[in-house]
């Protein structure tokens, strides 16, 4: 008889993420288009760029013998540097403006890492993380497995809704649960899921809010930039870190992984000083240092300039994209009520609003299967809020990986989905 085991607390509150399954769909089925893995596209890959690098790299070989040993806990400081000047001049500020200096930069495994950490810095069972509804929901699953409650508050084409979230707080406060709130999560750019992008007026109540409401704790923002520098329209907005110039409230999240490549798995992060040394004793037992060979190369990336180079063709490639994507949607959905989807500057995705249901079981789903095309039900970006709703005709569609033709043909196969339904009748209405 093979002995028990028990699983830890933490183990048991970890579960699978919902997506797993129509992941699975989309690698059984090479002829399903999947607009529901947020992954890059293939194409732009900078491949060029990156074996140019190497080679110049590994035929030095005192840098090739820098790059293959460990690395540090902290990250490359030639290339925390770098990320450092890149981030002012993204915001058009200085380090001494904003309180920081290179030591507040930490590279990350992927920003994913950065994320999972701050939630093991601040958060215990039982405290409280405000986010948008609805949002990133790889990130809600690392907080359940926290044992964190999420609350959300609604976002509308300016972001996240902040006169809700200041309802919110003063309800917290009323209950005596001010103290449990630790984090606000934002993603400011480009949301992922809703490509819908924090307005000026909401990021400066934002910070307004947290300073307020920091009473007997403090409360810090957890602002996910990691689709920031793939903007092909419109005007960049400052950060939410670049307003907090105390460096007190706001860790910014950012990553290689959108605007390079996430086969490099390289994030970092902006922190307040005091949150470094603890955060890099969990990064010590997490790994004690990120790929060393990544952090050198892409030192040598943004050194040479092919970083920026690269960043600028990317809003080319995602721009044209991105109108390929409306215009099928607007040819397919004209007039079809109740259809309705966001219109991104940037990032790689659209939120479909839709008449018809849109969850896992729903007929809208399994017409989509049968015509060969994947998306990921809205409801998998929502917590099961205090009130319990959960909206059930929203979809997230990327159009990052697919191909200009996929991309066409991927909403025709919606829209016949969807013709389907209607022909179905009320049923696939819930
Ligand atoms: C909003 C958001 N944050 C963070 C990540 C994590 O990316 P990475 O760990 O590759 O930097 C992703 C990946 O899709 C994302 O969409």
């Amino acid at each position: 008889m093979t002995v028990p085991f028990r699983l830890s607390t933490r183990a048991t509150q970890t579960h699978d993420q919902p997506i797993s399954y129509f992941m699975q769909q989309a690698v059984e089925n090479p002829d399903l288009i999947s607009l529901a893995a947020g992954l890059v596209d293939p194409c732009s890959l900078p491949a060029a760029e990156v074996r140019e690098v190497l080679d110049e790299l590994l035929a030095d070989p005192v840098a090739a013998q820098s790059a293959l040993q460990y690395g540090t806990t902290h990250g490359y400081a030639p290339l925390r540097d770098k990320i450092l000047d890149r981030a002012m001049s993204l915001d058009r500020t200085t380090a001494a403006g904003v309180s920081l200096s290179a030591d507040d930069v930490i590279v990350t495994t992927g920003s994913q890492q950065l994320l999972y950490m701050v939630g093991e810095l601040l958060l215990d069972p039982g405290d409280i993380v405000i986010a948008e509804a609805p949002s990133y929901f790889v990130y809600h699953g690392t907080l359940t497995s926290l044992g964190v409650r999420t609350l959300q508050v609604p976002m509308d084409e300016e972001g996240m809704d902040t006169a809700a979230l200041e309802d919110l707080l003063v309800r917290l406060e009323k209950t005596g649960d001010l103290e449990r709130v630790k984090l606000i999560y934002t993603i400011d750019y480009f949301q992922n899921p809703t490509g819908l992008t924090l307005s000026m007026p909401r990021r400066r109540h934002l910070m307004d809010l947290v300073r307020r409401f920091s009473k007997r704790q403090r409360i810090f923002v957890l602002e996910d930039a990691a689709y920031r520098e793939l903007r092909f329209d419109g005007i960049d907005v400052p950060s939410i870190k670049s307003l907090d110039e105390d460096n007190a409230h706001v860790i910014l999240a950012m990553t290689f992984s959108k605007p390079m490549a996430p086969g490099l798995k390289t994030g970092y992060g902006l922190l307040p000083t005091e949150l470094v040394t603890p955060l890099l004793r969990f990064k010590g037992n997490h790994d004690f240092g990120s790929c060393n060979l990544a952090q050198h190369l892409l030192d040598r990336v943004l050194a040479s300039g092919a970083y920026l180079r690269h960043v600028e063709h990317l809003s080319h490639v995602y721009r044209l994209k991105r109108d390929t994507i409306l215009a099928a949607l607007a040819e397919e959905f004209a007039g079809a009520e109740g259809m309705k989807w966001t219109r991104p500057d940037g990032g790689m995705y659209v939120w479909l609003t839709s008449a018809v249901a849109t969850g896992p079981d729903s007929l809208f789903m399994k017409a989509s299967l049968a015509e060969g095309v994947l998306y990921v039900p809205g409801q998998f970006c929502y917590v099961n809020g205090e009130n319990g709703k959960l909206p059930k005709n929203e979809a997230r569609l990327c159009f990052g990986v697919a191909s200009h033709d996929q991309l066409r043909e991927a909403v025709r196969r919606l829209g016949r989905a969807a013709a389907a339904c209607s022909v179905a009748g009320a049923a696939c209405v819930s």
